[in-house]
């Protein structure tokens, strides 16, 4: 039986209770590396890491005292995605194309200028559970969230604030504030916040809830993170996107780090408008282009855009009209003609997120992370003289998190990221105190995993990093 069938057996059980019975079965020790081999041997996905481009110790360059070769341990999807190997052919393409049928390679072509951004509606659609017509690719993730605010919020005297997380990423904090100030208002005073307890390091949903209760006619918009970046917390979408809308708020999620990550029904909820990057989980290649979405029921709004030639319905772009005939769906969001080398490289990997299926990458991200947080609370729960605790901050409650779990270190956080990356592991840390470790089900085994842990045990054991 592969993973997904054993898994299947236990519908109701935590990824610890799956993988212990799994261990137990075949008489091999839970925490041992032969398990780990044997997860592997048996994961349906499994050939999915070889469409993928890893990093190489040797080709790390800037890193002093390499102490390690082959390839690198990746578990930083979260951040950068890995290359697909297909995209460097995509780019050719792209290129070939325009070189062979120059202004001919806007119409015609295996990727088409004038209408290449279409190319990728449908499994996008699938990826955030939006009917293809809602979604487009366009410019990067803040600008796209700038131009949906300019359209969104419309503060009055008494409903204007805008509702983000505490800690919430910078650039969506900055592009907030700054659409508070470009309608003449104080984010010191339009700007709320949510925060987590004192004691506690993610948001409760009663708490958000209740914030939308008290406070919910003076919010004109709540623009939350569906996986919050640095706790890794998934945002109950549908309760939150509800509570807020019975307060007649509009409600915007940002989805980096939850598209094809964790599991969203954006029509089904009902939420208004949504923003994304595509190369974190989605693997396009670092400032690639963005998704947006906008829900159908907006599009006879006439809420004010800013406009340009793609804003422009595709039947009578071409006629170089005076006034923009506006496309009264999402497409007419966009501004400028789209990229093809860029979307492109967005393709690629929706490919192979096609090939995967949705559904089986979930079922592989619950059992790939259920094991990381075995193996970290195992080893590293209780801090020790040889190896200081480690806490997961992002919630043990698999509904609320994604591929990611974000640790606090009770040694230096930095001295651990360097010996760690001496050793081959390819991880980020964020400010103030967090490593994140996200395994992607697309390309990460069991074994990553495996010798991440262990590469973290030997560090604590020999480089003396001792707790603070
Ligand atoms: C939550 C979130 N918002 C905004 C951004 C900024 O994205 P961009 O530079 O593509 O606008 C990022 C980038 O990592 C992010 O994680």
């Amino acid at each position: 039986m592969d993973i997904f069938q054993q898994q299947q057996q236990q519908q109701s059980a935590s990824p610890k209770e799956v993988l212990e019975s799994m261990a137990a079965k075949q008489g091999l020790d839970l925490l041992g590396r032969a398990f780990a081999d044997h997860l592997d041997n048996i994961d349906p996905l499994k050939g999915m890491r070889d469409r993928f481009l890893f990093p190489r110790v040797a080709d790390q360059m800037h890193v002093e005292g390499i102490q390690a070769e082959g390839e690198c341990i990746y578990l930083c999807g979260n951040s950068l995605g890995l290359q697909p190997k297909t995209t460097k052919d995509k780019v050719v393409e792209v290129l070939d194309a325009w070189a062979k049928l120059a202004i001919n390679s806007h119409f015609h072509g295996p990727l088409p200028a004038a209408y290449c951004d279409n190319y990728g509606k449908e499994v996008l659609g699938e990826l955030v559970g939006a009917d293809p017509s809602q979604v487009v690719l366009m410019n990067a993730l803040t600008v796209n969230l700038h131009l949906l605010l300019l359209a969104f919020y419309q503060p009055t005297e008494t409903r204007y604030k805008i509702l983000i997380e505490g800690h919430a990423f910078p650039s969506d904090r900055y592009a907030v504030a700054s659409q508070m100030r470009l309608k003449g208002l104080d984010p010191e005073e339009a700007m709320l916040q949510v925060r987590p307890r004192p004691g506690e390091h993610t948001i409760r949903t009663e708490d958000i809830l209740q914030l939308l209760k008290e406070k919910g006619p003076s919010i004109a918009v709540v623009c939350l993170s569906g996986v919050q970046y640095y706790t890794g917390q998934k945002f109950d979408m549908e309760r939150v996107t509800k509570a807020a809308q019975e307060q007649g708020c509009v409600v915007g999620w940002d989805l980096a780090h939850a598209v094809g990550n964790v599991e969203l029904k954006l029509d089904e909820w009902g939420v208004d408008f949504a923003c994304w990057c595509t190369y974190k989980y989605l693997n396009s290649g670092a400032g690639c282009l963005g998704g947006s979405y906008v829900n159908a029921r907006h599009n006879e709004r006439s809420q004010p855009r800013l406009q340009g030639w793609w804003s422009n319905r595709k039947e009578t772009r071409f006629e170089m009209r005076e006034y923009c005939d506006r496309d009264s769906t999402v497409d007419g969001f966009r501004i400028s003609n789209p990229p093809p080398l860029l979307v492109g490289c967005v393709l690629a990997s929706l490919e192979l997120f096609r090939e995967a299926g949705l559904t089986h990458l979930l079922q592989k991200q619950f059992l790939l992370t259920g094991y990381l947080e075995l193996l970290i609370k195992h080893y590293f729960g209780r801090g020790d003289s040889d190896s200081p605790a480690v806490t997961i901050i992002t919630p043990e409650d698999t509904s609320q998190r994604g591929c990611q779990l974000s640790l606090i270190f009770s040694s230096p956080l930095k001295q651990v990221h360097k010996e760690i990356t001496k050793r081959g592991i390819m991880c980020d840390i964020r400010q103030p105190n967090v490593m994140r470790i996200a395994p992607a089900p697309l390309y990460n085994s069991f074994c990553d995993i495996h010798q991440f842990v262990t590469i973290l045990g030997n560090v604590f054991a020999l480089c003396k990093i001792e707790a603070a």
